[in-house]
């Protein structure tokens, strides 16, 4: 059950309630929006936390928000992409990301993707031993320059308030083992330059996660290239990094962050004569969650063993809830000053129960009509999006810094959701439906 949250710091939507009914009025609810300048905003921050390390460059998280619009913003800021399939490859080429700004993070990869890779110059991260031979049967017998390495210490991970992953239990990256005979092959065949990546903790709320697994990194760094004499080019801390989705949480404070990580770097790999490595970062969550809100309109009230608030959006829209109980603060527009004097659930129309954006909600006064905005829901939201009930994909709009709404991306019709039937006179409606669009 949610607990009132009292005196609590006040999560604000980055739109009036004006401004997002001014956006209804053209674009039916539900849909996602996307603040441009807080990306903006937070890309620069991520930027200046790791300044100090020349080589530094953010690989954005293509799974959390995977729309070239976005991507291309992004991509005007210094970022590149981290990528785990062909068709986020090909997303990231067509925002005018390649070479050595694409990373291949994939794992039980096949081989037309590391294919793809390839001829579009990414790095590729390996993340299993076995992927050597994938590689070189993919790419005909050749190995890029090239090529980083996933890493699992298995365990435990302990930040200092306790412990915030569980990587033996993961099934991603290989045995430090398993890396240095990689490693040893890789150089054996030709690769150059080597990188180690790792990700052991998700949505971290302490500012020691980065510290830590870069120090791990780092010697482990240190261990390979005075084991195997192979050039260490960077190490790819991966994402990870959290953010505050409940209003009495402090936020991730990456300047502390990168300043640790700049501690540890220069305890470790400048003493050992590698401080020209660079240090990338695959963050999704922490750039663009609290860029982005679902937007909805409450459509039906219902009083029965609880009250409930049905809103034109559900967990096809947005599965976080559903599937990990997670919360996402709900302000109701033209409300935000009020107080919450009302416990509900804010539910969506699926058949399901665990559809439900809220339940035990404390909420100011709200019902039929009022639009509802669902915070940080910019990453790992539109793109968990589904199909079941033959519900359909919202659209995204990208408030311009301007203050200009462009559609970024149109909502799914029942043409989209038909357009994969194999044709047949007997569904010759759906056809027709298929044919509309
Ligand atoms: C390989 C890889 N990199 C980066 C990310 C982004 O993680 P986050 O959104 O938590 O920063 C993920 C998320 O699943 C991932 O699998």
């Amino acid at each position: 059950m949610e607990h009132q949250i009292h005196g609590a710091q006040q999560k604000r939507p980055f739109v009036t309630k004006d401004q997002l009914e001014a956006i209804a009025s053209e674009h039916p609810t539900p849909f996602y929006l996307y603040d441009e300048a807080e990306i903006r905003r937070r890309a620069a921050e991520l930027n200046a936390a790791f300044a100090w390390n020349p080589g530094f460059r953010e690989y954005f998280a293509v799974k959390a928000t995977p729309n070239p619009w976005i991507v291309s913003i992004l991509a005007e800021c210094g970022c590149g992409c981290d990528c785990a399939t062909g068709p986020e490859l090909m997303l990231a080429e067509a925002a005018g990301v390649t070479g050595r700004a694409v990373m291949l993070s994939s794992n039980d990869t096949p081989d037309e993707d590391f294919r793809a890779a390839d001829e579009l110059g990414a790095i590729i991260n390996l993340d299993g031993p076995d992927m050597v031979d994938c590689l070189l049967r993919a790419l005909g017998g050749r190995v890029p320059e090239t090529v980083c390495c996933r890493v699992n210490p298995g365990g435990s991970f302990e930040a200092s308030n306790g412990i915030i992953g569980s990587p033996e239990d993961s099934k991603f990256g290989m045995t430090e083992a398993q890396l240095l005979e990689s490693f040893a092959r890789l150089r054996d065949l030709g690769v150059r330059e080597f990188g180690i990546h790792a990700f052991l903790a998700s949505n971290t709320q302490v500012n020691d996660y980065y510290p830590r697994l870069a120090r791990m990194l780092f010697e482990m760094a240190v261990r390979a290239s005075r084991e195997l004499g192979i050039r260490i080019g960077f190490i790819d801390l991966s994402g990870g990094v959290g953010v505050a989705y409940r209003p009495d949480e402090t936020p991730c404070d990456l300047g502390v962050i990168g300043d640790g990580v700049r501690q540890a770097f220069e305890e470790v790999l400048v003493p050992a004569g590698m401080g020209d490595v660079a240090i990338y970062t695959e963050l999704g969550r922490w750039m663009l969650a609290p860029a982005g809100a679902l937007v909805t309109r409450v459509i039906h009230e219902k009083v029965t063993y609880r009250d409930y608030l049905g809103v034109d959006a559900c967990a096809a829209n947005l599965m976080r809830p559903a599937i990990y109980d997670a919360y996402h603060h709900i302000s109701v527009m033209g409300a935000e000053d009020e107080p919450p004097t009302h416990r509900v659930n804010v539910v969506g129309r699926l058949c399901e129960n665990s559809d439900q954006f809220a339940r035990d909600r404390w909420l100011p006064d709200c019902g039929v009509g009022d639009l509802l905005f669902i915070h940080d829901a910019g990453a790992h939201g539109f793109s968990m999006g589904y199909n079941y009930n033959g519900t359909l994909r919202s659209a995204e709009l990208l408030l311009r810094e301007d203050g200009s709404v462009q559609q970024i991306r149109r909502a799914e019709t029942p043409a989209d959701y038909f357009a994969t039937f194999d044709e047949d006179p007997r569904f010759s409606a759906l056809a027709g439906a298929r044919r509309k669009r």
